[in-house]
């Protein structure tokens, strides 16, 4: 459970510089949250503190995680936002890196954060974390762009989830995931011409907005989605209905 008025409310978002990140943040940050934005990049003025993390680096994870503690000693809950694409690359002509750094950030990165701060929040007595992942994951493959690393890299995302909470949920740790559909951000800005199609793809007409999905990051995080674990909460305005 974590939340309560009586405790201080901390929170690392990861990705925090993009642009779901970013309104996770804010709209944290708006709720009573001590908002931290780890990023490799520092962004466009984040809500709350920034520190600067690198997902492919292990000790960067660290040392992010001891650098928060060392300011305050009250725990830090963890929303998971850091995501790569592979720009439509055909299977057949993936090379090694680039699996390598999708997986590493979009998986490896996801596991490594989740460890570091679940550690410290087991050692605290509990705490919530909220990956985020992808209707690509489990509910749809995206076509006609092809990425399948991408994809395969937020069923990962979703299975570590339950995977998570099954064995930290009994000690006061909820991990869920969200998975949104199509959200109009920097991630999506390069396929501007896909807009369109994505719009008429979807049953509410839209792609959807940041702050939408920091609506529910926020409600994942707090104790009134406190029987949801392992959950993972797919918000697409509708598209995999059709
Ligand atoms: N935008 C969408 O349509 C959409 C849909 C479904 C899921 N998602 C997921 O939502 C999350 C956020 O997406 P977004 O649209 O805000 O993307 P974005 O590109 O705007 O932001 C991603 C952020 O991750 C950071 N990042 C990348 N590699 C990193 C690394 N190695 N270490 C630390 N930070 C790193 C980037 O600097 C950036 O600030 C991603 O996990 C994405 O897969 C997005």
């Amino acid at each position: 459970m974590t939340g309560s008025a009586a405790q201080p409310k901390r929170v690392a978002v990861t990705g925090g510089s993009g642009g779901i990140g970013r309104e996770i943040c804010a709209a944290l940050s708006r709720a009573g949250w001590t908002t931290y934005a780890l990023d490799r990049v520092p962004g466009e003025g984040p809500a709350g503190g920034f520190v600067a993390c690198d997902l492919l680096d292990p000790a960067s994870i660290d040392a992010a995680v001891e650098a928060l503690y060392a300011e305050d000693d009250s725990p830090v809950s963890l929303v998971t936002s850091a995501g790569i694409v592979e720009n439509d690359v055909a299977a057949e002509d993936l090379d090694i890196g680039l699996v390598d750094r999708v997986m590493g950030v979009n998986f490896r990165g996801v596991f490594l954060s989740c460890q570091a701060f679940g550690r410290e929040l087991l050692a605290r007595g509990g705490g919530a974390i909220v990956n985020v992942a992808s209707m690509s994951g489990n509910h749809i493959v995206n076509f006609p762009q092809r990425q399948c690393i991408y994809n395969s890299s937020k069923a990962a995302v979703v299975a570590l989830t339950k995977s998570l909470a099954v064995e930290w949920g009994p000690r006061g740790v909820r991990v869920n995931a969200l998975s949104p559909g199509y959200i109009d951000t920097p991630l999506n800005g390069l396929k501007t011409h896909m807009h369109g199609e994505w719009n008429e793809a979807t049953v509410l007409g839209r792609m959807g907005a940041p702050d939408e999905v920091a609506a529910a990051v926020e409600f994942l995080l707090d104790e009134r989605s406190g029987y949801f674990l392992g959950a993972e909460l797919l918000m697409d305005g509708g598209y995999s209905l059709r």
